[in-house]
C-alpha cells in the first residue's frame, strides 16, 4: 500500500480502543523488522524518524526506503516524524512525504507551545492533510542525547490540555503521565498516572500518545552485561501498564529503547561467540530477526494485531 495518513489509522484505533505501535528506526534493518512484523501480524504500524535519525540516514534515502517497503505489504504503514522541534523540521518532513509529524513544543511556555503547534498544524493540514501530534507537559529522560532533569519534567494538566488542543489544532496529544525516555524509567514499581490519562481522554476524545513506553526487557539487559556491556538499574513498563494505559485512552505507544536493547544484546553475543566472522549480514540478520520478534510481541500487547 502507499504510505497511509496516520489520522486514518487512528479512527479505528480510537473507536475500538487499541494502540498502534510507533517503532523508531534509522537503518534498513529496523525498518524491515517493523514492516515485516506488521505484515505477519496483520497490524497497522507507525515507523518513525527523529531529527537525529534523519541526519544519520538522509531524508531522501529513508523516505524512499519506507515508501518502497510499504508498497510491498498489505497493511497500512505511516511514516512519522518523532519530536520535531522547529517549524522547519515539520515543513521538511511534510514536503518529503511523511504522513504524520510531531511538533514537540513541550519545553516552551504554554502560549509559545500553542503558537508553534498552530503553525505546524496549519502547514501539515494544508499540505495533504498530514496528521499532527503535539506534546503538553514534559517527560523526563533522554531526548536527542540531552538529559531532561526530573525537576524539569511535569505531568500534563487536563484543563490546560483542553485549551491547548482547541487553540493549537493538533490531531493527537502526547501526554506526560509518569513515563520517561530511555532505559531508566522507574526506581521501584511502575508509577503511571492512569487516572490522568482517563480524565484527559474524557475531556478531549482525541487519540492520546504514550512516549517513553519501552519495557526494558531484563533478559536483554542481562545479555548485554554478560557480553561486556554495562547497563545498570534499567527499568521500564510492565505488560499491565500497557493494558491499563490503553483501556484509559492511549492509541499510540512509542517504542525505541526496547529495539535498541535487543539489537545490542544479539550483536554483543554474536560478536563474542564468532571471533572469526566478519560478514556483517551474519550479525545484522539475526539482530534484525530478534527485533522483529520484539515488535510482534508489542503488537499483540497493544491490541493492534489482526486490526489491519
Ligand atoms: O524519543 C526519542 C527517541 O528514542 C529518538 O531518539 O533522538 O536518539 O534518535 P534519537
Ligand atoms: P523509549 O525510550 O521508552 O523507547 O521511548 C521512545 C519514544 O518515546 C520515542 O518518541
Ligand atoms: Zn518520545
Amino acid at each position: 500500500m502507499p504510505l497511509e495518513i496516520l489520522g486514518k489509522m487512528y479512527e479505528k484505533a480510537n473507536r475500538e480502543r487499541y494502540a498502534i505501535g510507533q517503532f523508531n528506526f534509522s537503518n534498513l534493518e529496523f525498518l524491515q523488522s517493523a514492516v515485516e512484523a506488521a505484515e505477519e501480524m496483520k497490524s497497522p504500524v507507525i515507523v518513525a524518524l527523529s531529527t537525529g535519525a534523519i541526519k544519520y540516514g538522509g531524508i531522501k534515502n529513508l523516505v524512499a526506503l519506507t515508501r518502497t517497503m510499504a508498497e510491498q505489504v498489505s497493511v497500512p504503514v505511516a511514516l512519522h516524524l518523532d519530536h520535531g522541534e522547529k517549524l522547519d523540521d515539520i515543513k521538511r518532513c511534510v514536503d518529503a512525504g511523511f504522513t504524520s509529524v510531531m511538533i514537540d513544543g513541550s519545553h516552551h511556555p504554554l502560549e509559545e507551545n500553542i503558537a508553534l503547534t498552530r503553525q505546524a498544524a496549519d502547514y501539515a493540514h494544508s499540505h495533504g492533510g498530514i496528521t499532527v501530534e503535539a506534546e503538553l507537559g514534559r517527560l523526563g529522560g533522554i531526548e536527542d542525547d540531552i538529559k531532561v532533569d526530573e525537576r524539569d519534567a511535569r505531568l500534563t494538566d487536563p484543563a490546560e490540555a483542553v485549551r491547548f488542543v482547541k487553540e493549537s489544532g493538533c490531531d493527537a496529544l502526547a501526554v506526560a503521565v509518569g513515563t520517561s525516555h530511555g532505559a531508566y524509567k522507574f526506581k521501584g514499581e511502575n508509577r503511571i498516572d492512569f487516572e490522568r490519562i482517563k480524565s484527559i481522554k474524557q475531556l478531549l476524545g482525541i487519540p492520546l500518545v504514550l512516549h517513553g513506553a519501552s519495557s526494558v526487557d531484563a533478559e536483554s539487559v542481562a545479555q548485554i552485561n554478560q557480553y561486556g556491556g554495562k547497563i545498570e538499574g534499567a527499568k521500564g513498563l510492565d505488560a499491565e501498564s500497557y493494558t491499563r494505559a490503553i483501556q484509559n485512552g492511549i492509541n499510540k505507544v512509542n517504542i525505541d529503547t526496547d529495539l535498541r536493547l535487543k539489537w545490542t544484546a544479539v550483536l554483543r553475543k554474536l560478536i563474542a561467540e564468532k571471533p572469526g566472522e566478519f560478514d556483517p549480514r551474519k550479525f545484522l540478520g539475526p539482530a534484525r530477526d530478534a527485533v522483529k520478534e520484539v515488535i510482534k510481541q508489542k503488537m499483540t500487547l497493544l491490541g493492534s494485531a489482526g486490526k489491519a
